[in-house]
């Protein structure tokens, strides 16, 4: 097949690397997707597997030098739809997947579509599930899908008005796309008020304040082609950029999958509560979606609620979620594209667990630095079961330089998460760039549930 992927960052890297790679072994789970390795008495198969070359030509627009490894590269502008689709169409692609939200939210599938390339990734007018949390809550209000509590809020007298009936912490939300940081959560009244203002005062600004979720967050992707749900592995995210989840939310600092903690029947509940109730609510409104619905619950202890709606794949929980899926993805997507979801055989899964850190540049989330030399990578990815993907990274006279806040996304894969996470700390240790930090404790403590939260 030929493929072409839309984007350039690790998320990206993640996926045509399993675009690139296909892996023997694993075994099907059906909905059970959240439970594998860890009672899994036979890792035998899955270990000896080593990855071996597909077949599929890959294309990138326009990638990083990541993937410019796997795919050839292309300098076009990811989100210029007609740009896109012309490139599409020049090299005769398959299937085109589109990996953030910015080109989904201003229209590049319906461009590829409309082509006539089968495309993987949402409509505009369905990616308004994640680029309006305010279009989010009305659609999640209509299916009757379990979420916060929320005021959408127009003026700074109504956002008081809404954090005080809340009560702290407060969680104010930017209603638009903010690459993850748009969100603030706080017991200082003050600084829930100055974030609100902030958001208020771009045109069209809007806020969303809502209750206050506890509980442990699970990321669960749900690839639809508009009317069939079938769920991914679920995965865990670490927002905050210090360890301890200390610090300003970021894009994420690390991710961890399978989910040994998460209660049985958790993915079931999620696509019959959740993905299920929201697909058939888009399909019905004539917007179908057909991507990722990538569900971000809180597990409180009142059950399940939804967090936010992403219209793609997660990023960093990509990077560990595909390299733990068997199935050649490549099928996967292109049924999801072409609407044959429901004839997949269920998904197979490795009984192998992965753990993701990612190494940040100086400054992120805030402002941050580039041209840092980065250095180590071939030494990272010498250590069995490490890889190492790029994020912010760019050639400078042929040296690898950070040119991104998230610079590198380091893979480890192993029997169970403490080996995983040992080799993927392992693998940071041999990155070296100036001024970077990640966090130390990616996967090291497992949440403890309330009895009845599921
Ligand atoms: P979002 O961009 O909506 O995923 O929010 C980013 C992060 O803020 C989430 O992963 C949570 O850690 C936190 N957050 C968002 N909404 C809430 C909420 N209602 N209660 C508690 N934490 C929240
Ligand atoms: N990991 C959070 C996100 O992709 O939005």
């Amino acid at each position: 097949m030929k493929i072409l992927v839309v984007g350039s960052g690790a998320r990206e890297h993640a996926i045509t690397r399993a675009l690139a790679l296909a892996t023997a072994g694993g075994h099907a789970t059906g909905h059970a997707a959240g439970h594998p390795a860890l009672h899994a008495t036979d890792h035998t198969a899955a270990h000896t597997a080593a990855p071996t070359p597909t077949d599929h030509e890959l294309h990138a627009a326009p990638g990083n030098p990541g993937i410019g490894q796997l795919a050839t590269l292309h300098p076009v502008d990811p989100v210029d739809g007609a740009a896109v689709a012309d490139l599409a169409t020049r090299l005769g692609v398959d299937l085109v997947v589109v990996g953030p939200e910015a080109p989904l939210v201003a229209g590049v599938a319906d461009a590829v579509r409309a082509a006539g390339v089968p495309c993987f990734g949402p409509s505009a007018e369905a990616a308004a599930l994640e680029g309006s949390k305010a279009f989010a809550k009305e659609v999640m209000a209509a299916a009757g899908v379990p979420t916060a509590m929320a005021h959408v809020c127009t003026t700074v007298d109504e956002v008081a008005t809404a954090l005080d009936a809340f009560g702290a912490p407060h969680v104010v939300k930017d209603d638009g796309l903010a690459a993850g940081k748009g969100v603030v959560v706080t017991d200082d009244r003050d600084a829930a008020l100055e974030h609100a203002a902030a958001c208020l005062a771009k045109p069209g600004g809007a806020v969303v304040v809502e209750e206050y979720l506890d509980g442990p967050e699970v990321s669960l992707f749900c690839l639809s082609d508009g009317t069939t749900v079938v769920p991914l592995a679920p995965a865990q995210d670490f927002k905050r950029a210090l360890d301890g989840d200390e610090g300003p939310n970021t894009g994420g600092m690390g991710a961890y999958s399978p989910l040994p903690w998460s209660p049985d029947g958790l993915v079931d509940e999620v696509v019959a509560r959740v993905a299920q109730p929201t697909v058939d609510e888009m399909r019905h409104r004539g917007t179908p979606f057909a991507g990722v619905l990538y569900c971000g619950l809180a597990l409180t202890s009142r059950g399940v609620r939804v967090i936010e709606f992403n219209a793609r794949f997660g990023d960093p929980e990509t990077q560990v979620v595909l390299p733990r899926l068997a199935t050649p993805l490549a099928e996967v997507l292109l049924a999801a594209a072409q609407g044959r979801l429901d004839d997949l055989p269920p998904l197979r899964w490795r009984d192998e667990a992965a753990v993701t850190v990612v190494v940040a540049a100086h400054g992120y989330p805030g402002s941050v630095r580039a041209g840092d030399p980065v250095d180590g990578v071939a030494d990272a990815e010498a250590v069995p079961g490490v890889h190492v993907l790029h994020a912010g990274t760019a050639t400078d006279d042929g040296a690898l330089v950070s040119s991104g806040g998230r610079v590198l996304s380091v893979v480890g894969v192993g029997a169970d998460l403490a080996a995983a996470r040992a080799t993927a700390y392992e693998g940071v240790a041999h990155i070296s760039l100036r001024g970077s930090h990640h966090r130390t404790d990616i996967a090291s403590r497992m949440p403890v549930l309330d009895e009845d939260a599921s």
